[in-house]
């Protein structure tokens, strides 16, 4: 009885070694350990058995089952390795992958983020306001009277409770003001908006960055020094400043800022830069009264403003010929500068 137990499992070793696959694997576990299987109906003779012959046999059958459930179980683990490694073979590691495609700052936002810097290392704090204003932060406070025509509504994008988009970023200059006492050292960055026909050198949107100085003192000697050290910085040491005499309301004197220099494209040429100026009294007066204090005594603090056209400067810098690039998202413009 002993033998032919031995022999069901050799047979049933073999039969499993030789099983070409999971399906075969499978037939051959049923035929020997399924419920009416091989060993199973030889537990049903073990009944009949003689009680001395029972121990022995039953432990001999245990061990057949065992080992036949051992080599199922390895046999199995092969053909999984053997598909595991059959999908790994059919991918080419040498082939190149997917490239994966990387963006890049905007040459608007790489501008402001020189002129940021340059002005950091000068000591200016960067403030900020929002871009759409009340006329008072945008004209009355900035001493501009309801009929200039800055207020035309042919001029200004108006919403309909009366709000306005900003038209310049000097806005910011009397936030700044009104929360934070003298002396002041400040730039506002950001878009401003006017109703300008859409062409090469004009769009309705565009963008400043605002300055503000004020301490005891200050003349147009450190505007002018501090100004020409900025744009110097930025395109070169040769680069030549002009300032010409102009009108702001909000300052006196008031001075339109020409750069020139020959590492340019733009060679001989002389272009605007910014509007700037020594910070009028009634612009400190407008933010006493919304303070409702005298922090900006007029008869004991002095104040010199700018604001720089920033889409000129990036358009000089990066000899772009039409300020329409910036908003048109083409990829071949916007890669040069990647
Ligand atoms: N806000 C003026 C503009 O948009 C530019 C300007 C001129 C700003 C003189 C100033 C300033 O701060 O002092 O045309």
């Amino acid at each position: 009885m002993a033998h032919r137990l031995e022999q069901l499992r050799d047979e049933a070793l073999r039969e499993i070694e030789s099983a070409t696959d999971e399906q075969a694997l499978e037939t051959t576990r049923v035929k020997y350990l399924g419920r009416s299987g091989s060993i199973a109906s030889w537990g049903e003779q073990m009944k009949a058995l003689a009680k001395e012959e029972k121990p022995v046999i039953g432990k001999l059958l245990n061990e057949v089952r065992n080992a036949v459930t051992a080599a199922i179980e390895t046999r199995n683990a092969q053909f999984r390795l053997q598909q595991e490694s059959g999908a790994l073979a059919k991918i080419d590691i040498s082939l190149p992958g997917t490239p994966h495609e990387i963006g890049s700052l905007h040459p608007l936002h790489q501008m402001h983020e020189r002129a940021i810097q340059i002005f950091r290392r000068m000591g200016f704090a960067v403030a900020e306001g929002p871009d759409i204003e009340t006329e008072w932060y945008c004209f009355d406070a900035l001493n501009t009277p309801p009929d200039h025509p800055a207020r035309n509504e042919q001029d200004t994008f108006y919403l309909s409770d009366g709000r306005l988009l900003r038209t310049h970023t000097s806005t910011v200059q009397i936030r700044a003001m009104e929360s934070a006492q003298p002396p002041l050292r400040m730039i506002a960055p950001g878009a401003a908006y006017r109703r300008d026909e859409l062409d090469a050198t004009h769009s309705p949107q565009f963008h400043q960055i605002e300055g503000l100085y004020v301490d005891e003192d200050v003349s147009v000697a450190d505007l002018k020094g501090e100004l020409e050290f900025f744009l110097r910085e930025l395109f070169g040491s040769g680069t030549e400043v002009q300032f010409r005499p102009h009108y702001f309301p909000f300052t006196e004197p008031s001075l339109e800022v020409y750069v020139r220099s020959k590492a340019l494209k733009r060679g001989e040429q002389w272009i605007e830069v910014a509007g700037c100026g020594i910070v009028h009294p009634a612009v400190f007066e407008a933010v006493n009264k919304a303070r409702g204090d005298k922090a900006y005594d007029p008869e004991k603090w002095t104040g010199y403003a700018f604001g720089l056209g920033m889409d000129r400067l990036a358009m000089i810098l990066f000899e772009i010929p039409d300020v329409r690039l910036f908003a048109q998202n083409d990829l071949r413009f916007l890669r040069q500068f990647a």
